[in-house]
């Protein structure tokens, strides 16, 4: 078994996290990943204090493991958050904060709470400002990761920050969806890995069944960065871009973000329908570069194990032979 520094400090067993997905509600999702020995983690964005109450009460119906709660700092909602931290979550996981917003008072709230706190940085720099606020745990984020994303890829960039952080527990995510991943993160000084698209397409993940398919049928060389789902949502990111699937929807609009930004009413009226519809073409669909990984749609806990038995083979039997 794959014991980390960070299993006692999140107080899990398997030093595997599921990203908090604000886009996706699955409580579900989230009290799976916990009760298999990983770390769930719920995405707030977007949500007000009774969804999140709600939120929380569903997991802990199926869980008395610890769990994240994930909030986007740069859009974060006072009542939301102060609605979060009356919850007492195991752990608050933060990511994307603005430039001049001071993270200190807000990381300080979650500390009080009696939470620790995991920080997502795409670059040095952010990993930094976040450890000088008081993050317990930086999640080096790869730019192969579905969903907002920064430029660096998780093979630099998990060592840079490794090495930029001192004593400070890492995190590896982008690009991750098996136990090789896992081993690889662990080699480049991470003490585990949080994983966003793999979970998408799992049995307690709430997208569309044809979104869950499209995630298995992706190669993983069909995505692109784009800020075109941003526009058509009329929402700005403070320095990201998306990854998505290179679809309908992409082709039409890549190259001609002034054209989208003059149709966005049009535009999110075609894209939340195509979301209902579970139609591929017509709906952004965000996913990593691992997507070419992902084989089959399998239940939450069956990866968590997957991943943690296929790592912990690798260490013990196919490394040790290369020694000599
Ligand atoms: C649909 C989707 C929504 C996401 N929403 C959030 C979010 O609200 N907060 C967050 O911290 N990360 C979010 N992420 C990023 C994940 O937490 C994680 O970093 C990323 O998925 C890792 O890369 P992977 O998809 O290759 O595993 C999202 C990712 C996806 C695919």
């Amino acid at each position: 078994m794959i014991r980390t520094p960070i299993c006692d400090l999140l107080e899990i067993e398997h030093p595997i996290a599921l990203g908090g997905m604000g886009s996706i509600y699955a409580p579900d999702l989230v009290a799976a990943v916990s009760n298999a020995g990983g770390l769930g983690a719920m995405g707030c964005h977007g949500l007000g204090p009774d969804q999140i109450r709600a939120g929380v009460a569903a997991i802990r119906a199926k869980t008395d493991k610890p769990f994240a709660l994930n909030f986007l700092i740069f859009d974060m909602r006072e009542d939301s958050f102060a609605a979060a931290l009356e919850l007492c979550p195991r752990v608050m996981a933060f990511a994307w904060p603005r430039a001049d917003q001071d993270l200190k008072p807000i990381l300080d709230r979650a500390h009080a709470a009696g939470c620790k706190i995991t920080f997502m940085a795409g670059g040095v720099p952010e990993a930094r400002r976040a450890v000088e606020a008081g993050a317990d745990v930086i999640v080096a984020q790869g730019t192969e990761g579905g969903g907002h994303v920064s430029w660096q890829a998780s093979m630099p960039l998990v060592p840079m920050i490794v090495d930029a952080v001192g004593s400070v527990p890492v995190l590896a995510a982008g690009g991750i969806a098996d136990g090789r991943g896992l081993v690889a993160a662990l080699a480049l000084g991470a003490q585990g890995a949080l994983l966003g698209t793999r979970f998408l397409a799992s049995d307690e993940s709430p997208l569309h069944p044809n979104f869950k398919q499209a995630i298995v049928d992706a190669d993983g060389h069909d995505t692109l960065l784009s800020e075109l789902p941003d526009i058509a949502a009329g929402k700005v990111w403070p320095g990201a871009m998306s990854r998505s699937k290179r679809n309908g929807f992409i082709e039409r609009w890549a190259g001609q973000e002034w054209a989208l930004r003059q149709n966005q009413a049009s535009a999110l009226v075609r894209v939340q329908t195509a979301r209902k519809n579970g139609d591929i073409h017509e709906a952004p669909l965000s996913m990593g570069q691992d997507a070419g990984l992902i084989h089959a749609v399998l239940p939450a806990a069956e990866i968590v194990m997957r991943i943690a038995r296929e790592a912990e083979t690798i260490l013990a039997k196919t490394l040790p032979r290369f020694l000599r």
